[in-house]
């Protein structure tokens, strides 16, 4: 199947922080490749600005090593290169200071959509937009693009959107949740909105309960200091989690439209049940057993022998309104695990009554939504085990795994980046966080954080490679579930 692709109207995006990790391994390859499959314009500008000094044809070796580094096989030819870094800009700015102001002014084009995109620490969103504002940048047709971490708890989350209050209007501002970009994350709005079958059960009259699992295999690697400071917690459930909750949990929009789509998540939020704590647990991942130099304990890889941070959280939420009350949400988020899978099962009642007799066996249906890698949906159905045997139940896959639904040869998924910052420039906030949703999310997350902290509580250890601490599986035994496997 051909992707359609609608190109976007030439625009100028301004890439705060362009000589950056971030820039590097996402944007600016994430810009190539829509501009390989046409979407991007040939007049678009691509503007790195940063503190570094770099000539125009430095900064476009730059972006071509970034591209040929970062481009994971999917290349185009180097004549389409040669013409996408004639696209590329480069100036060098003081982000705090006067410099650089005037030449990048000079550098825009006037009557076209402008993106500003702050891809630096958080400490500069503030210093950025002002002197966008007072150098006389931000037009109608402006809007910033901010990355996570968005604030650190609710008081920096609502001093940062204050901050960026003063300066452009909440229509103006993406916060990027890269989870919202992924495809087969949209793909549960899809599933669940574009399908009849699915949304009729869609509740706690027929739904038991839904596991949330995203599983990582890396650990913390050289980002140890931000990490340590933050916790799975704040860096995985306060945001990537909440969003998948959220669309599962949704009711209908009535369109998909930004504020409809934003406000229903919203709602999610707000309906959201404090945590117990015996319902969550935290772990953080001991050294690989045998291997201990190649895949340091989590305490050495960000070099802090007493450190409480948790690398790994599971817990129990549950949703108090009419849809869901009474069925549970299991999630779990954690580094070093046996798997890099994110996966959601959606697990719904036995039959009320089985006219087969106890012996024939009993399954209930799951839904199971692979999110990554290997995207698909797969679902449980219970049919007769074959044979002359008596009538018994056995319950066996429905499986679609989409490449192979979809294909043609070398057709890819997008990279979320792709989308997302495709989305910026048609002026499209739909899959991005709205302020008062960041802020909820923070509300909910908050005390829990407090509480470990006034408990002193220190995470449960895990072996790196496993699935986690034990005591995770209390959480669903306690209630007389169990957690589906972490493969994928
Ligand atoms: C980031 C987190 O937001 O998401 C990382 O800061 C995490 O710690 C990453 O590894 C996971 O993203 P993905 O796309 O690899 O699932």
């Amino acid at each position: 199947m051909v992707s359609r692709v609608i190109p976007v109207d030439p625009f100028d995006l301004i890439i705060f922080g362009g000589t950056g990790d971030l820039a590097r391994r996402k944007i600016l390859p994430a810009l190539f490749r829509r501009y390989c499959s046409g979407q991007m314009p040939a007049e678009a500008r691509i503007i790195g600005a940063a503190r570094a000094e770099h000539s125009t044809a430095g900064y476009r070796e730059f972006v071509a090593e970034a591209i040929t580094e970062f481009s994971d096989g999917r290349s185009c030819d180097d004549g389409t290169l040669d013409e996408f870094l004639t696209c590329i800009d480069y100036v060098q700015i003081d982000a705090r200071g006067e410099g650089g102001w005037s030449e990048l002014v000079n550098k825009l084009t006037q009557d076209r959509a402008r993106a500003f995109y702050f891809s630096v620490g958080p400490g500069l969103f503030g210093d950025l937009a002002e002197r966008i504002r007072t150098h006389g940048l931000a037009t109608d047709n402006s809007r910033i693009v901010v990355e996570k971490p968005f604030g650190h708890d609710l008081e920096t989350a609502r001093s940062l959107n204050a901050t960026l209050a003063a300066h452009f209007k909440e229509s103006q501002i993406y916060r990027i949740d890269h989870y919202l970009g992924k495809e087969t994350v949209q793909n549960l709005m899809a599933v669940r909105f574009g399908n009849v079958l699915f949304e009729p059960l869609w509740n706690s009259q027929y739904v038991d309960h839904i596991q949330i699992t995203v599983a990582e295999t890396v650990g913390v690697g050289g980002r140890g200091d931000y990490y340590d400071s933050s916790g799975a917690m704040r860096d995985m459930v306060q945001n990537h989690l909440m969003q998948l909750l959220c669309l599962i949990a949704m009711e209908p929009p009535a369109k998909f439209d930004p504020d409809a789509v934003r406000d229903e998540k919203l709602k999610v939020i707000r309906a959201l049940e404090p945590v117990l704590p015996y319902h969550i647990v935290r772990g953080q991942y001991d050294a690989q057993q045998g291997d201990t130099d190649a895949h340091p304990s989590y305490r050495e890889a960000v070099d802090n022998p007493r450190s409480t941070t948790e690398s790994y959280v599971a817990l129990k939420m549950e949703i108090s309104n009419w849809r869901w009350s009474g069925t549970p949400f299991y999630l779990r988020t954690g580094k070093r695990l046996a798997a890099q899978s994110s996966v959601i099962n959606v697990v719904f009642k036995e039959a009320p009554h089985s006219i087969f007799g106890p012996d024939a066996g009993r399954h209930a249906n799951v839904l199971t939504i692979r999110l990554q890698p290997n995207d698909g949906i797969t679902l449980r159905v219970t049919i007769k085990e074959p044979g002359p045997g008596g009538m018994r139940l056995v319950d066996v896959p429905l499986d679609m795994t989409f490449a192979d639904a979809l294909g043609p040869e070398g057709e890819y998924p997008p990279d979320a980046y792709e989308r997302l910052i495709m989305d910026v420039m048609r002026g499209d906030q739909t899959l991005f966080m709205r302020g008062d949703e960041v802020e909820a999310a923070w509300a909910w997350t908050d005390p829990i954080i407090e509480g470990w902290e006034t408990r002193g509580e220190v995470p449960k250890p895990y072996a790196s490679g496993s699935a986690g601490p034990d005591e995770a599986n209390l959480l669903l035994s306690r209630d007389k579930r169990k957690w589906k496997g972490i493969n994928p």
